[in-house]
């Protein structure tokens, strides 16, 4: 059978790009599946040309690989589609029309939800003359390199990851364009334990699974040990060994897989407009490595 559209391996250690790929209109079974192990194989996706995706057409393909998280900083879901989140450096009326500082460290999605996502969707709607790229770093890879030593003592580790704590630092940088949470949006979000290693489901291959936007500790390790450890891997993980670094299209949509990547915003200029929507979808709680 002939493919309609092409999968491209990026020459970098993940990522791939696909053409001829119209996402405004539903995939075939045989397409979903091929591009659903593309996101095992290679992390990234980047559809190019989606000119004529609209939010509900984003949300319909997006579903197709499970269900979507609604973003608990509601006052930035586009207005009928709770479903999408504004990310988005505009102001309008004094006003931040979506999360102007989204992912300014690097991060998995979600990874302070006791089921983290699985993977999110980023559909640029206006883009910068220069600036704003988006870097991503392959975690299986990052494991794969570490010396044994240190895969054999961090496969049982176990970590905490928080919302409420980024949340804290963000205002401090940031506090007019950041809201706090409420109580009730805090208690939502509690600090979570999830392996430190994990086992992706589709692929098999262990992943490291710590960031510097949300872990902040390690169970069971002393504060000075368990900030060590995770200062080296939060380094060692994001080396440029690791990386791709996606410099935005006209109309791309970017698919990530966040169980075996991070991810880390660049900024733009703040005079330059840089506007994307986001679909996040559920995954599941991270396999561990090891028996418990
Ligand atoms: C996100 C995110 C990065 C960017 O939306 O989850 O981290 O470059 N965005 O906007
Ligand atoms: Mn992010």
């Amino acid at each position: 059978m002939t493919r309609r559209f092409q999968i491209k391996p990026l020459p970098d250690i993940l990522g791939a790009e696909i053409t001829g790929l119209d996402l405004s209109t539903p995939l075939p079974e045989a397409d979903f599946l091929e591009i659903r192990k593309a996101l095992a194989d290679r992390q990234v996706l980047v559809f190019r040309d989606q000119e004529k995706l609209t939010p509900d057409e984003q949300i319909a393909f997006s579903r197709r690989f499970g269900p979507l998280d609604i973003h608990i900083q509601h006052h930035f879901h586009l207005g009928g589609h709770p479903e999408i989140l504004i990310v988005s450096n505009v102001i309008e009326d004094g006003k931040p029309i979506g999360l102007v500082d989204a992912g300014k460290y690097w991060h998995s999605d979600l990874s302070y939800m006791a089921e983290p996502s699985l993977g999110s969707l980023l559909h640029s709607k206006e883009w910068p003359a220069n600036g704003g790229d988006t870097i991503f770093v392959n975690m299986v890879a990052a494991y794969e390199a570490l010396p044994e030593g240190v895969r054999r003592r961090i496969d049982p580790l176990k970590a905490e990851h928080s919302y409420g704590a980024r949340n804290r630092k963000q205002q401090a940088l940031n506090g007019a364009l950041r809201p706090g949470l409420t109580a009730e949006q805090e208690a939502r979000v509690p600090p979570v334990i999830h392996p430190v290693v994990r086992l992706h489901p589709e692929s098999g291959k262990r992943a490291l699974f710590v960031s510097e936007g949300f872990t902040t500790r390690i169970v069971g390790l002393e504060e000075k040990e368990s900030d060590e450890l995770l200062a080296f891997l939060f380094h060692f993980s994001t080396s440029e060994l690791f990386q791709y670094r996606h410099r935005w299209q006209p109309h791309d949509m970017v698919f990530w897989d966040n169980r075996q990547t991070l991810h880390l915003a660049t900024g733009c200029p703040p005079e330059l407009r840089r506007t994307l929507y986001r679909t996040t979808v559920r995954g599941e709680v991270p396999l561990a490595a090891t028996a418990a």
